[in-house]
């Protein structure tokens, strides 16, 4: 090779890098990072790293994220992952995977999701990292790896002040825990239930919110009466389980409000909130219009998933599809809905 020729291959090398550290490679950034919080619905694989059963890193789980079983509970990729590249990020990797290096050098955003977990400490099913266990990693990240690399105080805070926070949680603090006959909370009404889970989430977000977070997108509670392990099946027919989702409901109901009012109480703070509940009744009822000729099966039987992922809304008996997922990310993304007050669009621009 000439030198002239070398000369090129180098500087296209470097072009490629500069492009790939500027964060260009994922398109242009609208929002310097994206923080999540919550349990199975999201979690990228901290579980994998945790004593538990409850983990998917296993075939069929990631068969259309490059057949790869990464311990998403879906066949490809999460809310967080496609709310991430919408912002032009790069997916959040799971907290307990990246090295100590890697948590200070990285500054467009960490997922602390964790399946099984919930609000609650009392929600469990073997070990995973409750609420507070992932705001107290968050803390670390903010006190002792972020200044690492953002060495201003002002810039951090703008930093932080700026960024998107999710929290996905939640369903765990019924299944596992409220309608569990074993469970320690049973003695309250789904009423009061409600008002208490909500009363423990503002207290939490508050703590995330003092840490210097602005702008929260908060994941409600759909209608687990009709995830497949919960429908009510007999030869001919299926419905969902509406004694379940009638004592589930009250958490949606109450949840806007509750966000309204802790806006007021933090000043700067912004809340969107997804209606997950209606809009997958919605979904329900003209589900081919979605795309969907399923919404009642788990795609995976026997080990096996279904060929036309594409068009089951579930993958399996408790999580959705990539297909499912894609068109809640779009719509809380771009659309009017589903997230409220704002679509994320608005509020990276709100302030
Ligand atoms: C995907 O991975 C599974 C399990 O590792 C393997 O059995 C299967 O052949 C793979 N499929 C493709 C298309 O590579
Ligand atoms: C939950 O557990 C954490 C430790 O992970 C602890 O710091 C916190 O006080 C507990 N919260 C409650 C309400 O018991």
């Amino acid at each position: 090779m000439s030198s002239f020729k070398i000369l090129w291959v180098i500087l296209i090398i470097l072009t490629h890098q500069a492009l790939f550290a500027n964060g260009m490679h994922y398109g242009k950034k609208l929002v310097p990072a994206l923080y999540a919080f919550g349990d199975s619905s999201i979690d990228p694989g901290n579980n994998n790293n945790l004593n538990t059963p409850a983990k998917a890193n296993a075939y069929p789980y990631g068969i259309d994220f490059n057949n790869c079983s990464t311990g998403r509970y879906s066949n490809g990729k999460t809310f967080a992952d496609l709310i991430a590249i919408s912002l032009g990020l790069p997916m959040p990797p799971p907290y307990l995977s990246l090295s100590e290096t890697e948590r200070y050098q990285l500054a467009t955003g960490i997922n602390y999701a964790s399946g099984s977990c919930g609000i609650l400490n009392s929600t469990k099913s073997g070990e995973c990292l409750s609420l507070d266990k992932q705001i107290e990693y968050f803390t670390s990240t903010v006190k002792n790896d972020l200044p690492r690399t953002i060495h201003s105080k002002t810039k951090l805070r703008h930093y932080l002040a700026t960024s998107i926070y999710l929290i996905s949680i939640g369903p765990n603090d019924y299944m596992l825990n409220y309608l569990n006959p074993m469970g320690p909370n049973n003695i309250l009404n789904p009423q009061e239930y409600a008002n208490y889970l909500l009363e423990q989430l503002a207290s939490r977000m508050k703590r995330i919110y003092d840490l210097g977070a602005r702008k929260f997108v908060i994941n409600s509670i759909g209608p687990i009466g009709c995830i497949p392990a919960n429908v009510i099946r007999t030869q001919h027919s299926q419905d969902c389980n509406e004694d379940i989702n009638e004592k589930i409901k009250p958490y949606s109901d109450k949840l806007p409000g509750k966000l309204k009012h802790l806006q007021t109480q933090l000043s700067g703070s912004l809340f969107s909130y997804l209606d997950s509940y209606n809009f997958f009744m919605k979904i329900r009822k003209s589900p081919e219009k979605f795309g969907f000729s399923n919404i009642w099966d788990s795609c995976i039987e026997g080990g096996k998933a279904c060929e036309n992922r594409k068009e089951y809304y579930f993958f399996d008996a408790a999580h959705n599809t990539e297909a499912a997922t894609k068109i809640f990310a779009d719509e809380c993304f771009n659309g009017l809905k589903l997230c409220f007050p704002h679509n994320i669009k608005k509020l990276v621009h709100a302030h």
